[in-house]
This record gives C-alpha cells, structure tokens and sequence, in this order.
C-alpha cells in the first residue's frame, strides 16, 4: 500500500500554493488591528475539515482577492520537520531575519520569543537556569497546585525557588477554583514572577477529575472566572504583572474548543495564551495540529505561544513561520537539550545552528546536577538526574552503556567518574562499550 500521509495526502506533497511571506498572513488577517480572520472559502473550509486533528499543517496562506479571506493549509508532510530546508524554499539563508524578536507581553518586555514550556519534573529551577544560559527568553515553572500553596506552602518552595540567572520567570497555577487560584496568586508575591500562568490543559485525571487542568476547557464561563479573578489579585499584589492561558485544543476531537476557550481566556484579562495543539485525549502522543496554533494568531489580540512537536531548531523556524505565531515553547525538544535555544536563536538570526559535541552535553549535564544538588540535596538529585542525563547523551555512541551505568549512580563523585570515563574513551570513538 503507497504510504498516505495525513488525511490521505502523500507526505510532502503540498497541497496548494507555495509558502509566502508570513507577513503576509499577518497583514491579511488582522485590519487596524482587530482580527478579521475569516474562513470564508468553501474549498478551503472543507479541506480544513478534513484535516482537523491530524494533520501538520507546515504552512497558511491567505489570499486577500476582493475582500475575500481564504485560509488555505498549504502542506501536510508526516516528516516535515525532516524536509525544513525544502520547506522554506530550498535554502535556510532565504528565512525572514525577524522570526526572533522581542516580545511585549502585558507590560512585561522579553527580548526574545523562545520559551521554555512548564513541565512538571524537568522544569525545575537547574534546568530553567541552564535553559536562560542558553538563550531561553522565558521559562515556566512546572505547575503548582493552588490549594497546597494555600494549605502547605512550604511544600511548593521548591516548584517555586527561582534560579540565580532566572531574571524573568513564569509561575503556572492549576486549580478549579477561582476564590482558591485568586489566594494561591497573592501567595506567589515573594518570589516575584513576571507572569501568572494558568493550566488548562494538563490531562492527568488527577486534575480533570475535580475540573483542573483540561477539565477548564469544558466550561469556557469557569476559565473566564478564574482567569479574570487571577488578573484582579495580579493587579492587586503582584504589581500588574500578566496573566497567561496555557491550553489545548480542546477536551478531544468532538470538542476542539480552543478558539472559545482563549477568546473567554483574553476577554477575562488574559494577556498571552499558549497552545499546546493536543487534544487532552491526545495525551502527549500523535501529532499535534499547527492548523490550530494558526488559526489562533490569526484570532486573538494578544500573543499566541505555540506548542507541540519542537524538537530542533529547524521546528521553531517553521512553527514561527508557517502559523504567525509570537512565540514558540520548547518542552520534549529540550530535555538533556537545552542547546535547541541557542540553537534556534542562530537559525533564526541567520546563522548556522551548532551542534553541541560530547563534552558540552556532558558537561552541561553534571552543572545541572551539581545546581539540582544545591537546591535539594545530592542523594534526591543524583537519583532526578539520572532520567536527564540519559536525554543528554541519547544518540552518543556507547550512551547505551553509559545509561546502564548512571542507573546505579548514587553520588555526583560517582556521575563525574563515570562521565570522565565516557569522555576520555572518546565517545565519537564508539569504544565506551568496551570499558569495563
Ligand atoms: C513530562 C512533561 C511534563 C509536562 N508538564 C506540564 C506542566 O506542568 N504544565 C503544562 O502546562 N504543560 C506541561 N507539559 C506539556 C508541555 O508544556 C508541552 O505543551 C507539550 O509537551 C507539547 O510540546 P512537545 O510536543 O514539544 O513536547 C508537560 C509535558 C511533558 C512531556
């Protein structure tokens, strides 16, 4: 059977017309500033239809022939991530130099749009410290439970501890009420965070169970209510800062609802919304739709951060460009990865993006772990690290090896000889997995 990409589409074979300007689909959708995004065409409409959900839209374009707004999703390719230089006309040098730029968001001011997405378990503050060192221009905190923040605070310290570096960070809050969300807020005043995120979209059922995370979406009036009741506490005792949405498309492919959900979001005060472009019963797999992150740029006033499926460099560029988005939230793509940001930034500007060699990665991976020691103690660090590392040396040759080995690694001492070892055996050499 021909391999049939999404939607019965071949990989790679574009749908429509050839990329423009992304400029272009600014321009075309929003008028004195106001949206005015539209998807009027009737082919267009049914194609969009089709493709919801599944496809990775690659590229938007809008036509703009007497008034008629078109939306046309240019490109579904299953491995377009693998075909971005084709994709953006056969030469990364012809990319538009102001894909990086700096960002208002509320009054806070970044000097970039790269992001380190809130993931619990990996975005504490060694690692968004390490992510700031390599260019990430904003950075979440994992999410922090509103009601343990009112009722055990102490056992939020650690979510919450900023880094050294961390000049402007983000605090996500999840909880199902507003009178509890609006409380837990105030309670973030010593930490002093630049931004107030609110979760709705994690799909764990011990959340979506007592109407959390995902289960806001399912009533777009709560959301509004909470968002509105943070906004109203961040003005009262955080000193104005914004407040941010990070969502899903929707509950699941019956209720892809994003585009009501972040209208309520913003209406009620919300001055970014990130979306990640899953459903919640997606969970973390398939492959999330770009059409969405697109449609919301195009929709909303305030800045759109995209999620979903960056991994390199190269995914950001396209996310960037293909759907108009502000903003882009590195999350899997930056585990044992946090090169990708500088990575990004250089491809974005122009440059070359450089490859980090063995000693970088393994070496940027024990600084994590000696500042993950610092911040809670070296037998519960060591024990953290050892799911890190092995993002940081996946694809080395003899990582394998290595992997077996800082499994059993209950010190940094005992870390740092194995890694001298690694290192030493040459791993461009392979010969690691001979070693005793
Ligand atoms: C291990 C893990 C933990 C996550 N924790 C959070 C979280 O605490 N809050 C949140 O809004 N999203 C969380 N996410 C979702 C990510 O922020 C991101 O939206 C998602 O992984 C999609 O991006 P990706 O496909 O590039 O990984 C988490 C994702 C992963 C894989």
């Amino acid at each position: 059977m021909p391999e049939t990409g999404l939607c019965g589409v071949p990989p790679g074979k574009p749908l429509g017309l050839p990329l423009q300007s992304p400029r272009f689909v600014h321009d075309s959708f929003f008028r004195d500033d106001r949206p005015v995004c539209k998807i009027t065409d009737q082919a267009s409409r049914r194609r969009t239809d089709k493709t919801r959900e599944n496809v990775l839209v690659s590229g938007v374009r809008s036509l703009n022939t007497r008034g008629d707004r078109q939306f046309v999703a240019l490109r579904a390719s299953a491995a377009f991530s693998a075909d971005v230089n084709g994709f953006l006309g056969g030469s990364l040098g012809k990319m538009r130099r102001d894909l990086y730029h700096p960002l208002r968001i509320g009054n806070l001011r970044l000097d970039g749009n790269l992001f380190l997405a809130p993931a619990a378990g990996y975005t504490d503050g060694a690692f968004r410290s390490i992510c700031v060192e390599y260019g990430a221009n904003l950075t979440f905190t994992g999410l922090v439970s509103s009601e343990s923040l009112i009722r055990q605070p102490a056992a939020s310290v650690g979510l919450l501890r900023r880094a050294e570096n961390e000049k402007i960070y983000a605090v996500q809050l999840f909880g199902a009420s507003e009178r509890v969300m609006a409380e837990a807020a105030a309670r973030l005043a010593p930490y002093r965070p630049c931004l107030v995120d609110i979760n709705a979209g994690c799909p764990a059922p011990k959340l979506t169970r007592y109407g959390a995370g995902a289960a806001l979406m399912r009533d777009p009036d709560k959301l509004a209510r909470i968002v509105e009741a943070v906004v109203k506490t961040a003005q009262e005792a955080l000193g104005g800062i914004p407040v941010s949405v990070k969502m899903r498309s929707g509950w699941d492919a019956d209720s892809v609802n994003f585009a009501e959900c972040a209208r309520a979001a913003v209406q009620a005060g919300a001055a970014l919304v990130s979306l990640h472009a899953r459903t919640r019963a997606q969970g973390y797999s398939g492959k999330s739709c770009w059409r969405h992150i697109a449609e919301l740029a195009a929709l909303l006033p305030v800045p759109v951060a995209g999620s979903g499926d960056l991994y390199r460099a190269e995914d950001a560029a396209l996310m960037l460009e293909g759907t108009g988005c502000a903003a882009v939230m590195f999350a899997r793509g930056s585990f044992g990865n946090p090169f990708v940001f500088a990575a990004a930034r250089n491809l974005l500007l122009g440059k070359e993006p450089e490859m980090p060699d063995a000693a970088l990665r393994v070496g940027t991976a024990l600084r994590q772990l000696e500042l993950l020691a610092k911040a809670i103690g070296e037998t519960g660090a060591c024990l953290e690290m050892r799911k890190v590392f092995c993002a940081y040396i996946k694809g080395l040759p003899g990582a394998a090896t290595l992997r077996a080995r800082i499994v059993h690694a209950e010190t940094i001492a005992a870390y740092r000889s194995l890694l001298q070892g690694f290192l030493d055996s040459g791993p461009e050499s392979g010969n690691f997995a001979e070693t005793p």
